[in-house]
């Protein structure tokens, strides 16, 4: 069953596959009753948001799901599907924008696609699963650098070119990172990667799905907020976080774009994004661009608590976006039993994250604060974690086992 499926009979519906229910907002219901939730990725509050709802709704009512049937170089596309593509161009500053149905998936498929077997990829240690997997069906050699570390970056860099001098048939670089981290909060080193391009020849894919309408001046992204973004090669972002839909974009330059639009196999055999989908998203980018309060909002509530939890001295690690990590010495069993102890006497929902993806002593609580909350939830939630901690240091979570809630 894998590292986490073991835990399933103990965990089902608790900690993995939890049922949030109601309309998302900063309190929910979770197994009956009213719970602070901090783990949505709905940073600009776009999720609920009134002309959100009816714009989906009217644009569901007009086209239904279906419309337009079929991938979109066969049958599927459409003035609207081309409109969003122009309006996100011209709002990340970048020529040309190529849409697809999902990050995950777009990710992987545009690494396929990009590289062939005369190619290196360099790309960070901690990246996301879209490119890990992306990199894996790579035919030609990859190396990573460790995570955030320009020295390491650069020797790969180095290798990689000697690599591509020594070959017959000379390749390119395709340099993979992050606008921000998700599990950690920490910017990928953007504008230290572009300096690196003066000393050595690459492409840079940066993967900003935590960072587009949460960073930068604008809200385009942490490649405007680093004030990199005619050096990125092809940005890229999902709208699932501060888009609150579905779907995902790569914006690049027209050739890129072109190329993509031709070679993706993700997009060439699979069906077009949805009507509503397609037009929701234009009004969320409309929204996303043309109210600056959002984010502003968002601030303040990012600022407040991560402001809060240093002062009542909780470890946040490298964080410099909305994504923040409170980080805790525990088992996984004090992790599983904290958990409840918040959940339960607390009623606050934040996601935990253990071992595996964490070494086996860190507890990695992790918060998203969004526009959706109030300085009280903020408050409510300090209170909290001040108690917890004080009950996790004093061993009043010791156990051996995942705290079963199945
Ligand atoms: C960094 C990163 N890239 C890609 C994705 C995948 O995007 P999608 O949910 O659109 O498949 C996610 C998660 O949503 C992500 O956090």
């Amino acid at each position: 069953m894998g590292p986490l499926g073991q835990h399933r009979k103990a965990a089902e519906g608790y900690y993995m596959f939890p049922k949030l229910e109601g309309e998302i907002a900063s309190r929910m219901i979770f197994r009956g009753k009213e719970r602070l939730v901090w783990s949505l990725n709905n940073y600009l509050g776009l999720a609920n948001h009134p002309e959100i709802r009816k714009a989906d709704t009217e644009a569901t009512a007009a086209f239904g799901m279906a419309y337009p049937m079929g991938a979109r170089m066969m049958s599927g596309n459409s003035n609207y599907h081309e409109q969003l593509e122009n309006e996100l161009a011209a709002f990340v500053g970048k020529p040309k924008v190529l849409l697809v149905n999902y990050g995950y998936q777009g990710v992987v498929s545009a690494i396929d696609a990009l590289v062939d077997r005369h190619d290196v990829i360099v790309y960070d240690a901690e990246s996301h699963a879209c490119i890990v997997d992306g990199v894996r069906l790579h035919a030609g050699k990859r190396f990573m650098f460790k995570h955030n570390d320009i020295e390491s970056c650069e020797k790969q860099l180095e290798r990689a070119t000697k690599l591509i001098e020594a070959g017959e048939n000379k390749g390119s670089i395709l340099l993979i990172t992050e606008g921000v981290f998700g599990m950690t909060g920490a910017q990928g080193k953007l504008k230290e990667i572009v300096e690196l391009k003066k000393k050595y020849k690459f492409r840079m894919l940066v993967d900003d799905a935590h960072g587009f309408g949460a960073m930068g001046a604008t809200g385009a992204g942490t490649a405007e907020a680093q004030g990199v973004t005619d050096e990125i090669d092809i940005y890229f972002s999902t709208f699932a976080k501060s888009m609150a839909s579905i779907g995902a974009f790569f914006a690049t330059t027209v050739e890129i774009a072109d190329f993509l639009r031709y070679n993706m196999r993700s997009q060439i055999f699979a069906k077009s994004l949805p009507m509503p989908i397609v037009i929701g998203a234009i009004k969320r980018l409309e929204l996303l661009r043309d109210r600056p309060e959002l984010k502003a909002k968002l601030w303040t509530i990012v600022n407040a608590m991560q402001k809060g939890l240093k002062e009542r001295g909780f470890d946040l690690g490298t964080t410099t976006s909305p994504v923040t990590p409170v980080m805790m010495k525990g088992s996984l069993g004090e992790a599983t039993a904290l958990v409840v102890d918040l959940r339960e006497n607390f009623n606050i929902f934040c996601s935990v994250v253990v071992y595996p993806v964490v070494p086996k002593d860190v507890i990695l609580l992790r918060l998203i604060p969004t526009a959706a909350h109030s300085l009280e939830d903020v408050e409510e939630t300090l209170n909290a974690f001040s108690q917890v901690s004080a009950k996790l240091k004093a061993g009043a979570y010791a156990n051996d086992g995942v705290v079963s809630m199945s």
